[in-house]
């Protein structure tokens, strides 16, 4: 099984939605989470889009995917999609569809005005972003079943995502009435809704990434009430076997050949190295445990000299092995 023989498992449940956003601090592996996500999805035979937020990042490098193709879906594989959403654009594309006169939209979008009040108005365009996540998780193929039948979002980093996922509750509070009320409501609707959409947290296991990723899960509690899919730690070091420990004592009192000696002290510093690993690591998923009340899914660290697309359908392959360990339990 690949999880085994990657030395880590995904000890909980695999929370599949058909909206998922995967927010996290920094660095901690979104891009890459995202799309593992979105290959095991498609694997599975979905149609599945990856929506990177604000500009091709993470995810548009590792499928190598460089056009600028706007806001329209680039196929990186059969049944795998790739878009990013830029709020300005998304405006424009949403007053093309409410504004069908092209002549008008093109002196509207070139006055002063109009790009003073784009770049000043505050979350605008991330209101528009996300309304165009909406707009496509809408889409319907001619047979009636939808374009999409699952969207990861890799939304960027924690600060940024939230104000994203904040947006449309602020703006149907802000704007009592109106057409900005009515579409508000209709894409936070879709954003509440446990059934369709989820926002999993992902940290690495170390203090910092930890404290921001348990804030992150007390935000989407409170104030945003949105459903929390996955608490991910990546980069998970494997756990040693119970008893390594007093293993590594023994070797320690073994007397050896006096030109062994540097041998003896090689092995036992990189085992207490990777034993001090460990400490932090297990430590940091207690802490993060007693905080959230979640168990985390550990994704195991891939020690590679380089990191690309192979890596990734590897770490897909464990979300494939998790989903059926999930499967299996729900049936047990
Ligand atoms: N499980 C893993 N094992 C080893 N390396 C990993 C793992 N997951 C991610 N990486 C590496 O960590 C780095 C950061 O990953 P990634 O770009 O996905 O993070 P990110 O959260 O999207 O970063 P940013 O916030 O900058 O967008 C990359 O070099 C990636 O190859
Ligand atoms: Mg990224």
């Amino acid at each position: 099984m690949p999880t085994a023989r990657l030395g880590c498992t995904l000890p909980g449940v695999v929370i599949d939605r058909r909206l998922q956003f995967i927010v996290g601090k920094g660095g901690v592996g979104k891009s890459t989470l995202t799309a593992a996500l979105a290959l095991s999805s498609a694997g599975q035979g979905r149609r599945t889009l990856m929506i990177e937020l604000a500009a091709p990042g993470g995810v548009a490098r590792l499928f190598d995917v460089t056009a600028a193709a706007g806001n329209e879906a680039v196929e990186v594989r059969p049944g795998l999609s790739l878009m990013w959403i830029e709020g300005e654009s998304a405006l424009a594309e949403y007053l093309s569809l409410v504004v069908p006169i092209k002549r008008l939209l093109r002196s509207v979008f070139s006055t002063r005005l109009y790009r003073v009040f784009v770049a000043a108005a505050p979350g605008l365009k991330e209101l528009m972003a996300i309304g165009k996540i909406w707009y496509e998780s809408q889409k319907i193929r001619a047979d009636g079943s939808p374009q999409w039948e699952r969207i990861f979002v890799d939304a960027g980093a924690s600060g940024h995502s939230l104000q994203y996922l904040q947006m449309p509750s602020a703006a149907a509070a802000t704007f009592q009435s109106g057409l900005v009320h009515r579409e508000s409501l209709r894409v936070e609707a879709l954003l509440k809704d446990a059934e369709t959409t989820c926002v999993h947290v992902v940290a690495t296991p170390e203090e910092m990434p930890l404290t921001e990723a348990a804030g992150i899960v007390a935000q989407l509690r409170d104030p945003l009430a949105l459903a929390l899919g996955d608490l991910i730690v990546n980069r998970c070091r494997p756990v040693a076997p119970a008893g390594v420990a007093d293993a590594l004592g023994k070797l320690a009192g073994i007397q050896t050949e006096p030109g062994d000696e540097p041998v003896k002290a090689a092995l036992l510093g990189a085992a207490e190295t990777a034993l001090g690993w460990q400490r932090i690591q297990e430590q940091g998923l207690t802490r993060i445990r007693a905080e959230t009340g979640i168990e985390p899914l550990r994704v195991p660290l891939l020690v590679r000299e380089e990191f690309g697309l192979a890596e990734v359908e590897e770490m897909a392959r464990v979300f494939d092995a998790g989903r059926q360990d999930s499967a299996a339990r729900k049936k047990s």
